[in-house]
């Protein structure tokens, strides 16, 4: 039996505890930042008001703190969003232990001091380099995980490993693991498949988002080689896996939609998403201050149309 520490009780951190109760391990949940669904989760009897589920009896549920984390863990996981990267990155900047930490936040971040790309793992660990980071990615939507739909993923680290040690630990029947060395890829494949996704819900039909769908893959293995990870990813669960589950429905394939009927990215979430998180969209502010400047606009064309539809509110206009 191993002890996990999961940081982030929204819905893919509460969902991941399903699998690893399910394969015995002893696993705490805790929440760093919304107080209000800490409450919940402690004095509802574990009813998760997103998954609408109630989780696993045997889930240990506890309040944050920097003290948690000095506690003896097999594995911590990561799963706040990425704006909470910066959060758990100041608390873990002083941890000594050797721990397997495993972040499931996908997301990207313009780092101005550089001026560079760097993915979660890389925010994570400035300012100690000694931290023992692994990534998992994939398709996986946590309501699905969290009903034991069967689902695959992929765990990534440079030592193939660690990758797969994490995957014993985790996998179960319904929830498999698949292992790499290309953590780059893998983090940047799971990132942009947000923007692809909204550009894929843009097609003014099945037809439109089909050539659109297959237009976004070249892209975007042209990205993530830009980025030094490797074109072969991008065919695997973290690019075109994840592609496809985001495309075919979700939140930003909706705004893609409206986008692609004319309304401007303010007026959409407006009108008709104004309390939903968008994270293709919030990806687009951080990265386009870069990807504008430094990629070949000619080898992008639908990252460039999308970014200036959402950051300077302008009407989506793809053209290929
Ligand atoms: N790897 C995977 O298989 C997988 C699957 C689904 C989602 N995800 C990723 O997991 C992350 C969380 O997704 P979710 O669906 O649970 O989202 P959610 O909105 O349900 O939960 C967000 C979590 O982040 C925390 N958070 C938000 N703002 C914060 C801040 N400023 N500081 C600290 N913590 C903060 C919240 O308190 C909560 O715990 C996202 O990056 C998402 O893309 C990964």
């Amino acid at each position: 039996m191993k002890k996990v520490l999961i940081i982030g009780g929204g819905a893919m951190g509460a969902a991941f505890s399903v699998p690893l109760i399910d394969n015995n391990q002893k696993v705490t949940l805790t929440e760093p930042y919304n107080t209000k669904l800490l409450n919940q989760l402690l004095h509802k009897k574990k009813f998760h008001p997103s998954l609408k589920i109630v989780l696993p009896k045997r889930l240990s549920i506890k309040k944050f703190s920097p003290h948690i984390l000095s506690q003896k863990w097999d594995l911590i996981v990561i799963a706040v969003s990425s704006i909470g990267i910066e959060l758990i990155r100041k608390h873990l900047k002083g941890f000594k232990q050797k721990t397997s930490i495993l972040v499931l936040t996908k997301g990207l971040k313009y780092d101005r001091k550089i001026n560079k790309i760097i993915t979660m793992s890389e925010q994570l660990s400035i300012g100690n380099k000694n931290l023992n980071i692994s990534v998992l990615k994939g398709p996986c939507l946590a309501k699905e995980l969290a009903k034991k739909i069967k689902s695959y993923t992929v765990i990534a680290n440079k030592n193939i490993r660690i990758a797969e040690k994490i995957g014993k630990i985790i996998s179960t029947n319904y929830y498999k693991t698949e292992h790499l060395t290309d953590v780059r890829g893998v983090e940047f494949s799971s990132a942009i498949k947000n923007i692809y996704s909204m550009i894929i819900g843009s097609g003014e039909g099945k037809n439109t988002s089909s050539a659109l769908f297959r237009k976004s893959f070249d892209e975007m293995e042209y990205l993530v080689k830009f980025f030094k990870g490797k074109a072969e990813t991008v065919r695997g669960l973290a690019g075109l896996g994840d592609l496809y589950v985001s495309a075919v429905g979700g939140r930003n394939s909706k705004m893609g939609e409206y986008l692609g009927k004319g309304f401007n990215f303010k007026n959409a979430k407006r009108k008709f998403m104004k309390k939903d998180t968008i994270e293709g969209a919030d990806l687009a502010y951080e990265i386009a201050p870069y990807i504008l400047k430094k990629v070949n606009r000619k080898k992008i064309p639908l990252m460039i149309s999308l970014l200036n539809a959402v950051t300077k509110n302008k009407k989506l206009k793809i053209t290929y």
